[in-house]
């Protein structure tokens, strides 16, 4: 199985709400009239309008815009609650749209499971009958029903509440009760309609946190709307964004930080913690080795452009930093003596680590040492870099906002 192949494909799908959805209210959109110049002239309304894109098998793929933006609609397209005005939705080479009767609820049944915002439980049922009903409605027996329901709950950790009734739990517990509601009949695909957007915000990164450990062990393809760029980021392997029903751009969290594709992606961007989405392996060098038995003013040739290096023991690991900083200064007062100018209070960190847990350290104004497991130098990191890479996408609102305003 591979890792890029698609499993849900929207091709050109457009969805237009009112009486006469194909006639000149489609011909207006498709030919690059806005949404609401269409809904001002026909009274229809653009819910999507030449939406394309591909979700890969076991991915987490988050659609992301405004309220009304479309994400709804888009996600009700791939379990045909909604009709397409035009192109196609694919499901694992399934054309959607051509499903009805007992085909299209044996895939609705079978292949994806959804998850609301509003929980839809049944509140005079307990949990465990809660989570499933799915299997009671596809006449699974009730010890094997109840069996899979306990292992879904054990998966949100709320097994203990079994026979409990939903309505005496939190907002966040009913939510994980939808969510191994949706777990329970061991669909392939999740549908995630806004579904943490009612709890507050602690719950909901727990949540967050809980779905990224179901995903990683098992496997599922998830489709997650939000309008939350945030949340978008931190669950998405790649995010679309979405505005007055059409694709704005589709990206990894960091090509969305690092490229928005324009000023309106960018003033989303612009109220994200960056720091939290970037990982130090994307902005690290490789690392400059010195040799400690050369002068200093050799290791200043070594170092070109780059503000440090690093002597390291047999094993690669890293013992002394010659900061440039320092060097000029020793430079300056005659001293030639690597070792006197070598500092072994640096800052060290991994590629691994989040932009943000280097904040401190950059702060220092040193370079930082980037080690694997071992501890070996695999590259170096270059505080003034950080301060710059936050600093552009700001830059980016700024421009923008000019070309518009002024
Ligand atoms: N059943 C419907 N009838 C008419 N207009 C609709 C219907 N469903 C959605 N819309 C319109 O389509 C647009 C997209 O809606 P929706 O997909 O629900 O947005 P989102 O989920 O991003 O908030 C909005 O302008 C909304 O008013
Ligand atoms: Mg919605």
């Amino acid at each position: 199985m591979s890792d890029e192949e698609p499993i849900i494909a929207l091709e050109n799908v457009y969805k237009i709400f009112g009486p006469n959805p194909r006639g000149r209210a489609f011909d207006l959109c498709s030919s690059g009239v806005g949404k609401d110049e269409v809904q001002r002239q026909t009274g229809h309304v653009v819910g999507m309008r030449d939406i394309s894109f591909s979700v890969n098998r076991g991915e987490i793929f988050v659609v992301m815009g405004l309220s009304g933006s479309g994400k709804s609609t888009a996600i009700r397209t791939v379990n045909k609650l909604h009709d397409v005005t035009h192109g196609r939705v694919m499901v694992e080479g399934t054309d959607v749209q051509e499903l009805t009767g007992a085909a299209l609820q044996a895939f609705r049944r079978e292949k994806l499971a959804m998850v609301f915002q509003h929980f839809a439980l049944f509140p005079h049922r307990n949990v465990i009958d809660n989570t499933a009903y799915g299997l009671k409605v596809q006449g699974v027996e009730k010890r094997e029903r109840h069996e899979a329901a306990i292992e879904a709950l054990a998966m949100v950790g709320l097994e203990a509440y079994a026979f409990n009734a939903t309505r005496e739990l939190s907002g966040g517990m009913q939510q994980r009760v939808g969510l191994a509601r949706a777990l329970c009949s061991n669909p392939e695909i999740l549908l995630m309609d806004e579904a943490f957007s009612a709890l507050d915000p602690l719950i909901r990164r727990q949540m967050q946190d809980e779905l990224m450990a179901i995903q990683a062990k098992l496997h599922k393809t998830i489709l997650f709307i939000t309008h939350d760029l945030n949340e978008a980021l931190r669950l998405g392997n790649r995010v679309c964004i979405l505005r007055d029903g059409k694709v704005i751009q589709i990206g990894t969290p960091e090509e969305i930080l690092t490229e928005p594709a324009d000023g309106y992606v960018a003033e989303f961007v612009q109220d994200v913690d960056q720091g939290r989405v970037i990982d130090v392996g994307k902005v690290m060098h490789p690392p400059v080795i010195l040799d400690s038995s050369r002068t200093l003013t050799e290791c200043v040739d070594a170092l070109g452009e780059r503000r440090g290096g690093f002597c390291c023991d047999a094993d690669g690991r890293p013992t002394g930093l010659l900061a440039m900083t320092d060097a000029a200064t020793a430079l300056a007062h005659g001293t030639t003596d690597l070792a006197s100018v070598l500092r072994s209070d640096f800052d060290t960190t991994t590629a691994a680590a989040r932009f943000n847990e280097n904040y401190a350290a950059a702060g220092r104004g040193l370079p930082i040492a980037v080690l694997d497991d071992t501890g070996r130098l695999v590259g170096e990191l270059e505080p003034q870099e950080i301060m710059e890479e936050m600093g552009r996408v700001e830059q980016l609102v700024d421009g923008f906002e000019r070309e518009v305003f002024l």
